[in-house]
């Protein structure tokens, strides 16, 4: 019994994909990408606010699809040069207060990527009782390949040993101010370089986070092959 909302990064360029358009962009019969994630958390009663953070670029795109699928509970705001910033940017909006429609500032805050569309409600339980209980909590998924360290030169460093690691994915789940006080701290450096929220709230609040093994829909629309799976599960799933 506690409140809850979303941040939903959206500013990247979407490289990877090779494609002109952002992937959280494509459409698949009729609906972009975003739209499904945003609608797998609007199904979902206990959450009041999602607030999406666009680059500059897709702004008014963003805006135009919230008003044509009726995102109601939505509110877009710009976001920065990396994906820090732009979750940052996020969470500044639940710092508006008085503001016209400012979302209000939860207990839980969850942090989602726009490109992951098939997050279900069970482990959005999961992650945000656990990120109410522990301070913070995240998905992760064993890993696919081992992951070896290079050289400059471009020979073996050394490997790691695989049984060890995991793969971080998405949702993690946060108390509010826990992340807004870690993102306040963090350094230039962070904002620059770094990926990963669990360890702000580590590095700078002492936050240990609570490692839940989501399943493998989770995974992150990241290539252009990922489209074309995606675009299966939806008409699948006929969502
Ligand atoms: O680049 P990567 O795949 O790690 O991006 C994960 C998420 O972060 C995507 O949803 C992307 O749109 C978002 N992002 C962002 N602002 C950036 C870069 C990435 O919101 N500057």
């Amino acid at each position: 019994d506690f409140t809850v909302a979303v941040v939903l990064p959206a500013g990247g360029s979407g490289e990877r994909t090779g494609l002109s358009t952002p992937k959280q962009f494509c459409t698949f019969l009729n609906r972009p990408l975003i739209s499904y994630t945003i609608q797998a958390f609007e199904r979902v009663g206990w959450i009041e606010h999602i607030v999406v953070v666009v680059a500059k670029d897709n702004l008014d795109l963003m805006v135009t699809i919230v008003q044509q699928f009726g995102h109601n509970k939505v509110k877009v705001v710009l976001g920065g040069s990396t994906r820090h910033r732009s979750i940052f940017n996020g969470l500044k909006a639940f710092e508006a207060t008085g503001e016209e429609c400012a979302p209000t500032k939860p207990k839980v805050v969850i942090i989602h990527d726009a490109v992951r569309p098939f997050v279900e409600e069970d482990f959005l339980v999961k992650i945000a009782v656990a990120a109410k209980e522990q301070g913070a909590a995240g998905a992760v998924r064993p890993l696919v390949s081992t992951v070896i360290a290079t050289t400059s030169e471009g020979y073996l460093d050394h490997s790691l040993e695989r049984s060890k690691y995991r793969a971080s994915e998405m949702p993690q789940g946060f108390l509010y101010d826990i992340i807004y006080q870690a993102y306040l701290q963090c350094s230039e450096a962070d904002f620059e370089f770094g990926t990963e929220c669990l360890h702000l709230a580590l590095q700078y609040c002492g936050t240990n986070a609570r490692l839940i093994e989501g399943p493998p829909t989770l995974w992150k629309v990241t290539y252009k092959r990922d489209l074309f799976a995606a675009e299966s599960i939806i008409k699948e799933s006929g969502t």
